[in-house]
């Protein structure tokens, strides 16, 4: 090619693409986004966000209205703060906004997105829910593990027995049980037992959890602004590498010692816990996507953390929520004392004939959503919503938290009040786009059940057994009720708590 031919070429390309980029600008221009507030070049709104965004975003939403647009750094961000646009992002149009963001956390602590959270909407994603729809969660499996459950509990009431009248710190012991019984429906067994051969002590695996909930919901500026990404300015991306690694010895010893177990029982192998059916479905020669090594691991490693803070901060909430209130735990008690008497502990079951119990649940969940923008969407095409146009690659929050402080839809919306669900028919599994703690269609929690199950059954046995109190001559109104911002949404200062026995004293050593 003689020089002529080539500056002609070059200067033709620039030609085109200075066409094409005005063309997208004009195009651009033209839309009619949702309104929201002017973005700053290269940060874009994230100024308005504070350490606590669910609230930044509550209060910019009551200024824009119930669709708004943020630019987080280069990212189109559409929230969406109401029962009506929670029903188009997670139900009219949810097969457009069931993908996920791609995000450092989904990168570096889940096996470069192999998990079900932060895997894209795809085959991959679709065989993990049939998996858990199927195998993981079926009402039957469920049941099958309800022994666990009632076993963890019970050791749960005994401790805070063995602890009467001193201070407790009652998320630790929630979170024991939790994790209790979710590695020995996950893993068969609970593997963190303080012993000389564990892997990792359970202190130390609540704190990798921990910091894995936290850095699944920190605000990185990484994933809005990707040309500083290898800065790691807040250090998180370091933190995530850290954490994943130390998940990945475990999983590995886990998924080691499970093959050994397989291997040694030869043919007459019974799967008994999940990461047992894991290996077996990476086995099927059936499925569709293949599921490798990394991809048991990264789902043993969702189900454990998924299963395990969420409903412990839940309880914890309601606890305190319950002590601002004594006049909720004297209610509480009259239904559990008339319902099922002083000689037995609650069980699953009965939850159905103890309606004020579970309206303290979903009290609780709709003041302290443990996501309270669900997890972010993504835009799998261009669409419409309410008029406004929406691009592809925006990111989508459901703003639950903001919808639960709705004074069109709650009644005093600021005040805790388990008697506003009674002979109502309102649920949390994904029908009643007011109280969506779960989220709501393709992307919605799979564990929803187990986790409900849970919560429902501590509370109500923790308010059967015990009275409870704050320790000292501390007031209920001392009690501090800030959060912090991370997946979980946790209290910021955890509950320091007393309890007193409530039943016959042999109650407790059953
Ligand atoms: C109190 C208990 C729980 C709460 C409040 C909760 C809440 C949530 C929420 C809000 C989402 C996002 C939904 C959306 O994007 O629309 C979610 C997703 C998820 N949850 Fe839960 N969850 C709980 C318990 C559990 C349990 C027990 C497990 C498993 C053992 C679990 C596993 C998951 C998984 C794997 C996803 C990702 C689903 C997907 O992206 O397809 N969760 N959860």
């Amino acid at each position: 090619m003689d020089t002529n031919t080539y500056y002609t070429l070059a200067w033709l390309a620039t030609v085109v693409l200075l066409l094409q980029s005005f063309r997208l600008r004009r195009s651009r221009r033209n839309l009619n986004s949702p309104p929201g507030p002017k973005p700053w070049p290269i940060i874009g709104n994230l100024n308005l966000i504070g350490s606590l965004p669910h609230r930044s975003i509550h209060d910019l939403s009551q200024k824009y209205g119930e669709i708004m647009q943020l630019k987080f750094g280069s990212y189109n961000v559409v929230v969406g703060s109401s029962v009506e646009m929670a029903k188009v992002f997670l139900k009219t149009q949810d097969v457009n906004f069931a993908c996920r963001p791609k995000t450092a956390a989904g990168k570096y602590t889940t096996y470069n997105y192999s998990d079900i959270t932060w895997s894209p909407y795809g085959s991959y994603w679709r065989q993990a829910r049939k998996m858990c729809l199927m195998e993981l969660f079926s009402a039957k499996r469920l049941e099958s593990y309800e022994y666990i459950r009632k076993e963890e509990t019970y050791a749960l009431l005994k401790s805070i027995f063995s602890s009467s009248g001193a201070e407790i710190l009652l998320k630790d012991l929630l979170s024991t049980v939790s994790l209790n019984v979710i590695s020995r429906m996950v893993l068969g067994k609970r593997y963190l037992d303080e012993s000389v051969d564990s892997v990792v002590s359970p202190d130390e695996f609540k704190k990798m959890l921990d910091e894995l909930f936290l850095l699944n919901g920190v605000f990185n500026i990484g994933d809005s602004i990707p040309w500083i990404d290898f800065m790691d300015l807040q250090g998180y991306v370091k933190r995530m590498k850290t954490v994943s690694r130390k998940f990945d010895r475990f999983l590995e010893h886990v998924l080691d010692e499970h093959n050994a177990r397989r291997r040694a029982a030869g043919e007459g192998f019974v799967a008994t816990d999940m990461v047992d059916l894991l290996l077996q479905l990476a086995e099927d020669p059936e499925l569709d996507v293949k599921l490798e090594r990394h991809g048991v691991k990264a789902f043993t490693q969702d189900l454990l953390a998924g299963g395990t803070e969420s409903s412990a901060v839940t309880v914890e909430w309601a606890i305190s929520e319950i002590l601002k209130k004594p006049e909720i735990f004297q209610k509480a008690t009259e239904e559990l004392d008339r319902v099922i008497g002083k000689n037995r502990w609650v069980q699953e079951k009965d939850m159905a004939n103890l309606p004020y119990i579970e309206a303290i649940a979903k009290e609780t969940m709709r003041l302290h959503p443990v996501a309270p923008m669900l997890v972010p969407r993504r835009a799998r095409e261009d669409c419409k919503v309410a008029g406004y146009d929406i691009t592809e690659g925006t990111r989508v929050l459901v703003s639950v938290w903001t919808i639960g402080r709705d004074p069109n839809v709650w009644d005093k919306p600021e005040e805790f009040c388990p008697e506003r669900f009674i002979g109502k028919k309102i649920d949390v599994m994904g029908h009643d786009f007011e109280l969506l703690p779960f989220g709501a269609g393709r992307r919605m929690c799979p564990g929803y059940s187990l986790g409900y199950k849970v919560i429902e059954a501590t509370l109500a046995n923790l308010l059967h057994g015990f009275e409870w109190k704050l320790p000292g001559k501390m007031n209920s109104y001392e009690l501090n009720m800030e959060e912090i911002f991370g997946l979980s949404t946790p209290k910021k200062y955890p509950l320091v708590i007393v309890a007193e026995p409530r039943l016959p004293l042999d109650m407790y050593h059953h």
